[in-house]
């Protein structure tokens, strides 16, 4: 049954796909090894209870030898570390990559008229959506920060207006004339802040766009000191007084349970 899917042993083996198996010898060893390896898995996987099979996968993988150079591992601490250096065209742009793919997602179905981006920095966000919005032909970003520290090439962008006195002086009237509003708060990530302005701003949310609460992973982080609870406590506590938003868990899980730095952080508006 076996020998009828492998390559006649001793052939040289086409190039392609297997051609990294340098002789169908070495391909058929591969192959056997690891139909074995299946048929071990299936035959354990029926007779052991569904905790010892977790166990036995978890001991295999910690047992196997794996050298040095080849190991992979990397958490949310190596991750914090690694978003901290990471550039758009040039421009600092801190978030998690995760979320850059999200944003890219949700940016290219939503198509929203309008981002209110609270807290630019140098830029590098902005410049990101703005560039996705050029790509799809539509689309404005207003972004607040209390500093002047954006990148020239961020000021030239035509989608991009900037606001340098802070959310709270943000004149609503702005965002007249958008429906489609999306909403992003990524400025100081005190509990204070962060539900002032989702108190603010949540009611230029429209249906089925989202208000997104960035960096609620502080608290996994244990970097949440001074920000009296920061981020997540603010959702928490803006989901009880808002039942038209809730936490949009595609988004939250989509690489694992919030392998997201906005844990429970995006927020569609739902009704
Ligand atoms: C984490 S950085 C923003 C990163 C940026 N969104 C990006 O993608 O690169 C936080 C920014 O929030 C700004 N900030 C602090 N308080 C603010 C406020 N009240 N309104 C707007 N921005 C504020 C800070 O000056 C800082 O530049």
């Amino acid at each position: 049954m076996i020998s009828t899917c492998l390559p006649q042993a001793g052939l040289p083996m086409p190039a392609g796909r297997l051609g990294r198996y340098e002789n169908s010898e070495a391909f058929a060893e591969y192959s056997l090894g690891k139909i074995k390896s299946l048929e071990m898995k299936k035959i354990l996987k029926k007779f052991l209870p569904d905790k010892l099979f977790i166990i036995y996968r978890f001991l295999k993988k910690q047992l196997r030898f794996v050298s040095k150079d080849k190991q992979v591992h990397f958490d949310t601490n190596s991750v914090y570390t690694g978003h901290l250096k990471v550039t758009y065209r040039g421009i600092q742009a801190i978030k998690c990559p995760f979320d850059y793919v999200i944003y890219q997602m949700i940016i290219s179905e939503m198509k929203p008229d309008l981002v209110i981006d609270i807290g630019t920095n140098k830029g590098g966000g902005a410049l990101y959506m703005a560039d996705l919005m050029d790509t799809i032909g539509h689309g404005f970003i207003h972004t607040i920060d209390i500093k002047n520290q954006r990148a020239e090439i961020v000021s030239r962008h035509s989608r991009v207006k900037f606001f340098t006195e802070g959310w709270q002086n943000y004149n609503l009237n702005e965002a007249r004339g958008f429906s489609k509003i999306l909403i992003i708060e990524d400025g100081s990530h005190t509990y204070e802040d962060t539900i002032g302005a989702l108190r603010k701003f949540s009611p230029l949310v429209t249906y089925g766009s989202y208000f997104i609460v960035e960096d609620g992973v502080v608290n996994e982080l244990a970097k949440e000191k001074g920000l009296n609870g920061g981020p997540l406590r603010a959702v928490d506590e803006f989901l009880k007084e808002n039942k038209g938003f809730v936490v949009d868990r595609a988004y939250c899980d989509m690489f694992g349970k919030n392998a997201t730095f906005n844990v429970n952080g995006y927020l569609k508006k739902v009704k």
